[in-house]
């Protein structure tokens, strides 16, 4: 390794934990897990913490609306979360929440110590309080008129229709949000950081290379307009952690959110036994790296260094910002169905589709970055299956067949395998920079050549002449090898594909891998499907909200005769997953399903979903079937049960299905 160990902590921003994860969400998750596992397979000791977001106004609000405590609804995302990040093979080395001890610990101990050091002040302040609630109200709970132009119904802190920003005392025949009351102007005392104590630190830090250019420019007229003391109290009511010695206030959320990195590392440490000062001491060596989106960076940029010193911790080596995404060159949308949750996506495509397509666009800077629908089959298609994947395919039968797995003893050309361990280089600096757009470019030139080698030794057409035998194991063998960096190259963007590789290879891939010669290898599986237009499809129907989706149809079907709890109980309903789901020859509205309900023979029933479902949706998604209702004979042969359905028919039926955790042949009570 040309440098030595370094030892690096890196962060994503903490979601907010009332709302799921979207794909928007994942471009910062996969930017960084893809740099964490690159720093990783380099040999470096590095750490990627995380957590929710647990704290504020929004998600005190949702949990009063379920009825349940924001304890609950704040543990309840945290499950939600760390699946679907795990889904898509994003590795924290820890994921933790800010509603933890940790982090109550450290919030206290900075504000003491940022109070010690004098940068603390008390003003009193006026604001919008709502009557009927008897809260305070955030700026996005207030909805008016705009002070400039009129327009109807915008949020208290700016207008969407004239772009202008204000003050929500300024908004024309305010209303809460919450109760939809008018709102009282009122008084309280506030708690506030004086960033002017820290305006030179700042200036220093930020024009130090700690941002990119772009956004120093930004900061630098944030500057120019002179900072504003930051305002860090909230009074009661509020979801998070009170200010000691203080009645009735809480920490903003803003406050003890980026206090969360520290804390899920504390959290780390105690459970790894790893020096948590050697990473958050005022002069460490170490290197602190935030990746976050462009909307947050003056809360990392400005507020968070401010904090950092004010109560003697170390500041972050870097904030790396980037872009937002779109989805076919617009802002993702309910109603065009670009709004997709990440376990929409997953239920509907490869994860690992994703990885590479963000990886293929994403760079160092701060654009936008856009999802292509039709860019994303082709680009998955075309390089990942049709040129990397088909290297392997085009060798490794001859290698299984011919040869028993045995790899041939050297390769016939070294020169080509020394030029792909020599473009590492290259590659390992484009990473480094988080120039994966590049990074992505260079090991597909580096695909076509190892396919341009295929192409010129033809192994199919040696394969079929005598006496070839070597020539056609030494060519293979070349080609695995040359696959083998290939896959090397791609494996902090593609980690579960690697690890099918490393089995079918009957290897660990590292950096720059040594040839593998005289070697063993497991007969090829295919590595990955091509992507369908219809699956990205069916994955958009499924994120489109109608605009009738949640008002109930007038013309509800009204409660049938009362039964009573006997006759209940002779409908025997159980769990059923779908193991096949097919067309039916000849019929307009049946789909063919074909369930398992635990009994040794699946069932076979017809349902009439074909206008709401494609057969591909269904395929391994429990359900609930009614399992001893009388077989019937139907055109199209027998049908031994039903599955349930909810809807008034045609493409709005939905089929339903149990919560987590269920399993096909429990019973339905
Ligand atoms: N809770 C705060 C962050 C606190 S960090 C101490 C927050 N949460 S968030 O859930 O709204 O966003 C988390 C991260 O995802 C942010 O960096 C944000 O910029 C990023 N993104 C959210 N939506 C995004 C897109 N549509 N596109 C790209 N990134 C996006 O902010
Ligand atoms: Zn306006």
């Amino acid at each position: 390794m040309e440098n030595s160990t370094r030892k690096i902590l890196v962060t994503s921003a903490l979601p907010y934990a009332n709302g799921s994860i979207h794909i928007g969400h994942l471009v910062e998750y996969i930017q960084t897990d893809i740099w964490v596992r690159f720093q990783k397979l380099r040999g470096h000791e590095c750490y990627y913490v995380c957590a929710d977001d647990a704290h504020g106004t929004p998600i005190m609000l949702r949990a009063q609306k379920e009825g349940i405590e924001p304890e609950q609804l704040v543990a309840k995302f945290n499950v939600e979360h760390q699946a679907d990040f795990a889904d898509f093979a994003i590795e924290f080395d820890n994921y933790y929440s800010t509603h933890s001890d940790e982090n109550k610990y450290f919030s206290q101990l900075i504000y003491q110590r940022l109070t010690e050091g004098g940068h603390i002040e008390r003003r009193t302040i006026s604001q919008f309080y709502d009557p009927v609630e008897k809260m305070f109200l955030p700026d996005r709970f207030i909805r008016g008129e705009c002070p400039k132009c009129s327009a109807k119904d915008q949020y208290g802190d700016s207008c969407e229709v004239c772009g202008k920003t204000y003050n929500p005392t300024e908004l024309k025949n305010p209303t809460s949000a919450i109760s939809g009351a008018k709102p009282i102007e009122k008084e309280s005392e506030h708690l506030f950081i004086n960033l002017s104590n820290f305006e030179s630190m700042l200036k220093d830090w930020i024009n130090s290379g700690t941002v990119q250019n772009s956004i120093k420019h930004k900061l630098n007229e944030w500057f120019e307009a002179g900072l504003q003391s930051w305002d860090i109290s909230r009074d009661a009511p509020y979801f998070g952690f009170e200010i000691p010695g203080e009645k009735d206030k809480y920490f903003y959320v803003w406050l003890d959110a980026p206090i969360g990195y520290i804390a899920s590392f504390k959290n780390l440490c105690e459970r790894k036994n790893l020096n948590f000062d050697e990473f958050w001491q005022a002069n460490s060596k170490t290197e602190l790296y935030h990746f976050i989106g462009k909307d947050i960076v003056y809360f990392h940029s400005l507020f968070w260094p401010a904090m950092l010193t004010g109560s003697g911790f170390r500041k972050p080596t870097s904030v790396f910002v980037h872009g937002f995404l779109t989805v076919d060159g617009k802002k993702m949308s309910k109603s065009r169905g670009t709004f997709i949750n990440a376990r929409t996506y997953l239920n509907h495509l490869n994860p690992e589709y994703l990885r590479y397509y963000f990886a293929a666009k994403l760079n160092q800077g701060v654009e936008d970055v856009d999802l292509n629908l039709e860019d994303f089959c082709q680009r998955v298609n075309s390089d990942l299956v049709g040129k990397v994947v088909n290297i392997a395919s085009r060798c490794a039968g001859f290698i299984s067949k011919r040869f028993n797995g045995k790899l041939a003893d050297n390769l016939p050309n070294q020169e080509l395998y020394q030029q792909f361990i020599n473009a590492g280089v290259t590659i390992a600096t484009m990473y480094e920079q988080r120039e994966y757009n590049k990074t992505v470019r260079e090991i597909m030139s580096l695909a076509d050549q190892a396919n341009q080698y295929i192409d010129e030794h033809k192994p199919w057409v040696i394969a079929k002449q005598d006496g070839q035998e070597q020539e056609l194991q030494a060519v293979c063998t070349q080609g695995l090898n040359l696959f083998q960096i290939l896959m090397a190259y791609l494996s902090p963007i593609l980690p579960v594909m690697t690890k099918q590789v490393e089995k079918f290879l009957q290897t660990t891939l590292i950096w720059q891998p040594k040839p593998l010669l005289n070697h063993t290898i497991q007969q090829f599986k295919p590595l990955m499907k091509r992507v369908e237009a219809k699956q990205v499809a069916a994955m958009i129907a499924d994120s489109t909200e109608s605009l009738t989706a949640n008002t109930p149809s007038k013309s509800a079907d009204s409660i049938k005769e009362i039964i009573s709890y006997d006759d209940f109980a002779k409908v025997d309903l159980r769990i059923a997953r779908i193991i096949k789901a097919e067309y039916v020859e000849g019929a307009q509205k049946l789909l063919c399903l074909t369930l398992d309900i635990g009994e040794e023979k699946p069932r076979n029933v017809f349902a009439g979903i074909k206008d709401a479902y494609e057969p591909e949706q269904l395929v391994n998604r429990l359900t609930v079937m009614v399992a001893n209702l009388a077989p019937r004979k139907m055109r199209f042969g027998l049908s031994e049960g039903m599955v349930l359905a909810a809807g008034p028919g045609k493409k709005d039926l939905f089929i339903l299905s149990p919560d987590t955790g269920a399993q096909p042949g429990m019973r339905v009570k």
